[in-house]
């Protein structure tokens, strides 16, 4: 058996259609169109690149959008006042700060002072919170959770009384998504299993998952014989285990590779996400959506 892919490449450009029309539908209704800020400090390549493809998201789906860039030299207290300008800013509905941000700042502060209700990346503690209480609490799902929920429910997985295995605890990605795979709602009301580096058997648990969720960032960690047969198999792990030279551009490109297994995962999963192009389209278009709802929770529609 060869699974079938969920493409988040397929999935992105759906949403992203439904984002751009329901966009332009607000705009001639109300006049006002969803805004986005990124603030990048610094020059991680990995950073510039992620924030480069969310502003340029940004504007194919009509929001206003700004980056602004800052130096790696920022004093803290800088950073702060950038972003209560954003917050007092009435354009602004989504504001993020692009992680990591250098030594020297409190990355917890910083998140801390952004308005829980411009928090697009669900990462304030508030947000963090509603996620927990779930239901008609949650404002701002994280973008990692969302897409990889998103994708499991547009596959047609049933979820309800599933065992779900989560694979990593980061407070971005594996916390986040087994809060949201148990509660109680649609594309949820799962079995939620969460290993970590302190868990005992790793192979056991994966053994019977009917989902499964890999976001530990090691690559090649889940092995074939792991995987149940015909389960989902989703893989949040974007590794960079070496470089090539592009066949289309002629440039250097990273060889990227997931934490699972891909070539022999395919034979026996029921489906299961690639890497590249599975997971991670999905992080930027969830964040469109988030700052669509943004606008749309302070319009009142
Ligand atoms: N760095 C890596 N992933 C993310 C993300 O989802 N949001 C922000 N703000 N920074 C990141």
């Amino acid at each position: 058996m060869t699974a079938t892919l969920i493409k988040g490449t397929e999935i992105r450009e759906k949403i992203l259609e439904e984002i751009t029309a329901e966009v332009a539908d607000i705009k001639e209704k109300h006049g006002k169109v969803p805004g986005l800020v990124t603030i990048l400090v610094g020059e991680n390549p990995a950073s510039i690149s992620y924030v480069t493809l969310k502003i340029k998201t940004a504007h194919r789906v009509g929001f206003k959008e700004i980056q602004d860039n800052q130096s790696p030299d920022i004093a803290e207290s800088d950073l702060l006042a950038l972003i209560e300008k954003y917050n007092n800013d009435e354009s602004i509905n989504g504001i993020l700060v692009q992680l990591p941000l250098p030594k020297h700042i409190d990355e917890k502060k910083i998140l801390n002072a952004i308005d829980p209700d411009k928090d697009v990346d669900g990462f304030h503690p508030v947000n963090v919170g509603r996620l927990m209480i779930g239901g008609n609490e949650v404002k701002f799902p994280p973008c990692t959770p969302a897409g990889i929920q998103e994708m499991i429910v547009r596959a047609g997985v049933e979820t309800k009384g599933a065992e779900v295995v989560v694979v990593g605890r980061s407070n971005i990605v594996g916390k986040p998504i087994a809060n949201m795979m148990l509660q109680k709602g649609p594309g949820a009301n799962a079995t939620v299993t969460v290993v970590h580096t302190g868990t005992k058997d790793l192979a056991a648990h994966c053994k019977r998952a009917d989902i499964l969720i890999v976001a530990a960032g090691v690559p090649g960690l889940v092995k074939p014989e792991w995987i149940k047969p015909g389960s989902c198999v989703i893989d949040v792990g974007v590794n960079r285990v070496g470089e090539k030279i592009s066949e289309k551009t002629g440039k250097k490109i990273a060889i990227l590779r997931g934490d699972v297994d891909f070539d022999a995962a395919i034979e026996i999963a029921g489906f299961i996400t690639p890497v590249p192009g599975g997971v991670g389209p999905m992080t930027i278009t969830m964040l469109m959506q988030n700052t669509l709802k943004s606008l749309k929770y302070k319009l009142g529609i």
